[in-house]
């Protein structure tokens, strides 16, 4: 019976060496400790011992019973174990500092987009946002753009299939969707949402159907400004935008406006700057954004009586002031999420 009772711990610890699972570990126990189990029969003949070897022989037993249950038990805390270890994954060691020093910095679109909006924000100017998608009303006709006017044609602008719907942007009547060109109409939709006197500043990505190259992107992001008020004039559109060039690019910074024109302002400008201190651009005029006096049709679409008040509009560029303070001749870098550019930001 010693013999039976050696075998059966020899098996049981060779069986548990190959165990899986669970399953297994559960049907290997009834085979030696269950009902029918191994163990349990060569209890079952002490019966047939003499009545002194009984007890001896019952202690030997209870040893093998809890030497088994032992073995058990430890299986199964190495199948538990195996278990969490999958359902973590690798072993991480989040005290170990990260690989590469980086020190995190802001894109430098957003460092001038909030350079720009804290030189208005300091002059009274609050910030206006709408949305990417808008629709034809908004960043045309209610801006005084023509049906036949070039930017309107699909070859220019990004339109959403006809059976597009945006719940959450209001359309005129059933107008097209379609991606914002420029940030104007942020413009209307201030107009239609606050009373005068309004001063914003608005800045967002814009979309165009243009080839990608050095200086053409598909998406960019400009800055709107827009001032109604009594009685504004160019004199006071001059002042502003003299003060945001000198504080963007210097104060011995030169502006100069240039007759131009845009569907939704009369008169329009170009702005041009000139400066000593620009790089490679330096000692030459050069563009760097569009902006008059709001047309009076552009004020009674809003239902603003332009009898009663005036104002002045802005828009420029995120892309281009960046590229003339840092240098940059490719657009194409600010999008391009290379770490060697980004980091000298
Ligand atoms: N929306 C014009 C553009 O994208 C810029 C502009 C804005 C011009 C406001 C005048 C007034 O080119």
């Amino acid at each position: 019976m010693q013999d039976q009772l050696q075998a059966i711990l020899g098996k049981t610890e060779a069986a548990l060496a190959s165990i899986e699972g669970r399953p297994q570990l559960d049907q290997l126990k009834a085979a030696v400790v269950g009902g029918n189990g191994s163990l349990t029969a060569v209890m079952k003949g002490i019966g047939s011992l003499p009545k002194e070897d009984r007890p001896a022989f019952g202690q030997v037993v209870n040893k093998v019973k809890s030497q088994l249950e032992e073995m058990f038990k430890e299986c199964g805390a190495k199948l538990d174990a195996r278990e969490d270890a999958q359902a973590l994954g690798s072993p991480v060691d989040v005290s170990l500092p990260p690989p590469g020093d980086y020190v995190g910095s802001l894109h430098p679109l957003t460092q001038v987009k909030r350079q720009i909006v804290s030189i208005f924000g300091r002059i009274g100017f609050t910030v206006a946002e709408a949305s990417e998608v808008e629709s034809e009303w908004y960043c045309f006709d209610a801006l005084n753009t023509p049906e036949d006017h070039p930017a309107r044609d699909e070859q220019d602008t990004l339109f959403f299939p006809a059976d597009t719907r945006f719940g959450n942007i209001e359309r005129r009547e059933e107008e097209a969707y379609m991606l914002r060109t420029h940030t104007s109409s942020v413009q209307i939709r201030t107009m239609i949402g606050e009373k005068p006197p309004i001063r914003v500043i608005a800045p967002g990505r814009c979309f165009r159907r243009d080839t990608v190259d050095a200086t053409h992107s598909a998406n960019f992001h400009q800055t709107e400004g827009l001032y109604v008020d009594r009685k504004v004039t160019i004199k006071d559109l001059r002042a502003v935008l003299d003060h945001l060039l000198r504080e963007l690019f210097g104060k011995e910074v030169k502006t100069r406006l240039r007759p131009s024109f845009f569907p939704f302002t009369e008169p329009s400008f170009e702005v041009d700057i000139f400066s000593s201190n620009l790089g490679r651009l330096s000692n030459k005029w050069i563009e760097i954004m569009g902006c008059g006096m709001v047309d009076p049709e552009v004020l009674s679409e809003v239902g603003i009586d332009p009898q009663e008040w005036t104002g002045y509009a802005f828009g420029l560029g995120i892309e281009r002031v960046a590229m003339i303070l840092h240098g940059i001749d490719d657009i194409r870098h600010f999008y391009q999420n290379d770490l060697r550019f980004l980091s000298q930001f």
